[in-house]
């Protein structure tokens, strides 16, 4: 067992921790050393309609909602080993819940309605309180009617810093935030529409940085920054072109990777994915280096430029070291894992490329993959009365609040999830209470079995993913395009 996480104790240290109440600011762990006492970190957030500003004066402000006032919510930064006790409060006029994407908590923290939690009722408040067993990128954000509430601007960094980080001069967070607006420049008010749903789901027209439009960033002559890249954008996908500063991949959705220069100095991103970034500033004074997001064919644009200024802090590239301490995950062990196939169906143009994947929509897949046309002429039924995406047959209904798992994996094995997008289009698929390890796409092993808890698998692709499941309970397996998953493409995982 790792040394800081085992979910059974998290939870019996979370309901010591109630019973304590208010006895202070150092709470013991048992799962620590008993030296070492973790630190108690208070939060408050409070969801509520409130006023952004998106692009510099004269442009005025636009409503939005907000987390304590501002659109990203303020960037929570604490230390591996912390406890974080955060006190959400609800002054919205419909229900919400904050869910901490890509951090390891215990269920009943997870911030899923009626799955986890009973969602937080206007003038609620609700108590999250977890450990901070990675370090690494994350961020926090409503799971309910996500397609409204995140496109409306609830959504912000959550940055857990390692005990012994990298050395760099800057460490930086962008949120990238999209945004559609009106002509008048507010909020489009068209959230959940079918077209939405059926295609590529709100990609917007206004792209920010940390909440605005942005034009310049000021570095100075050889610095090094490390940039963590949080994509908190509903559904548009960003590649953002670094080449020019050297960038290397330290880290992907939170948990250290091999460092590595991407292709073509571009990371994608998918909806809710992250990743930390090394950039050696090497211009010379007064230079500017322009960062395009090319991930759309046609659609490029400028996204920032770099202005390097002021007097060089160095002259050469630093030579210190990149590579980050691993985080307690455990290891998949790939000869006992369980296999279980995923079928993703649905969308504009899904029957085509469905008739065309044949073969692999039928492969073993338990409890209703589409194997004939009777169930396909049922999914083109159901996705003109309003879901329109599916896993394994099946278009998950919200609303009900009934779903039932659709896998159960036994708790603390090893399993394999292959993954197919017999679909048109891009899907960040994501499952909450684990980090997975991502070890082949189309049959080709992954050169970096990179960790993610949100992967972006391509049209037609076949990614495998495999992980120790060793949290209990049942979690949200969806797509993270939220029109995607308020259409049906979201399932239970349950772990017992
Ligand atoms: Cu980022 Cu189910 O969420
Ligand atoms: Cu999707």
């Amino acid at each position: 067992m790792s040394r800081f996480y085992s979910p059974a104790l998290t939870r019996r240290a979370f309901l010591t921790s109630a019973a304590a109440g208010a006895v202070g600011a150092m709470l013991p762990l048992s799962r620590q050393s008993p030296a070492i006492a973790a630190a108690v970190r208070e939060i408050r957030l409070r969801a509520a309609p409130g006023r952004a500003r998106l692009l510099p004066e004269p442009s005025g402000e636009i409503s939005a909602w907000c987390y304590n006032g501002t659109a990203p919510g303020p960037e929570i930064r604490v230390r591996q080993g912390d406890r974080l006790r955060v006190e959400v409060e609800n002054g919205l006029a419909e229900e919400t819940t904050v869910h901490w994407h890509g951090v390891r908590v215990p269920h009943t923290m997870d911030g899923v309605p009626h799955l986890t939690q009973k969602p937080i009722g206007t003038g609620e408040r609700f108590v999250y309180e977890f450990d901070a067993v990675d370090a690494g990128t994350f961020w926090y954000h409503p799971h309910q009617r996500s397609f409204e509430q995140v496109g409306r601007g609830l959504y912000g960094p959550l940055i857990i810093e390692e005990r012994e980080p990298v050395r760099v001069d800057r460490d930086v967070t962008w949120v990238l935030g999209d945004w559609r607006l009106t002509k008048s420049g507010a909020v489009s008010e068209d959230f959940g529409n079918m077209h939405d749903i059926h295609h590529n789901g709100r990609v917007g027209n206004a792209v920010t940085i940390n909440g605005r439009v942005p034009d310049t960033f000021s570095v100075s002559p050889g610095e090094r920054i490390r940039l963590r890249l949080i994509n908190g954008a509903n559904a548009r996908i960003f590649s953002p072109d670094f080449t020019g500063l050297q960038p290397v991949v330290i880290a992907l959705d939170g948990q250290p990777v091999a460092p590595h220069v991407p292709d073509g100095g571009r990371v994608v991103l998918g909806p809710a994915m992250r990743a930390d970034l090394i950039l050696d500033m090497t211009g010379k004074p007064g230079s500017r280096v322009s960062i395009f997001d090319r991930f759309y064919e046609g659609l490029e644009y400028r996204l920032v430029d770099f202005v390097h200024a002021g007097s060089p802090l160095r002259e050469r590239v630093p030579d210190w070291p990149l590579v980050l301490p691993a985080n307690p995950l455990p290891e998949p062990d790939l000869e006992t894992a369980s296999r279980n196939e995923v079928v993703f169906n649905g969308g504009m143009m899904g029957e085509m490329v469905a008739q065309d994947m044949g073969e692999s929509m039928g492969a073993g897949a338990p409890g209703g993959t589409v194997r004939d046309m009777k169930s396909m002429t049922g999914m083109m039924q159901a996705m003109n009365s309003g879901t329109a995406w599916f896993i394994n047959g099946i278009a998950a209904d919200e609303a009900s609040h009934d779903m039932k798992p659709a896998m159960t994996l036994a708790w603390n094995k090893s399993h394999v999830i292959a993954m197919t997008n017999a679909t048109a289009w891009h899907h960040p698929i994501h499952l909450h209470g684990h980090s997975f390890r991502v070890i082949s796409r189309n049959g080709q092993p992954n050169r970096h079995r990179e960790w993610q808890d949100t992967v972006l698998v391509s049209p037609r692709e076949k990614v495998e993913i495999a992980f120790v499941a060793d949290n209990p309970g049942d979690w949200m397996f969806h797509c993270h395009v939220l029109e995607h998953q308020a259409g049906g493409m979201m399932a239970v995982v349950r772990i017992a």
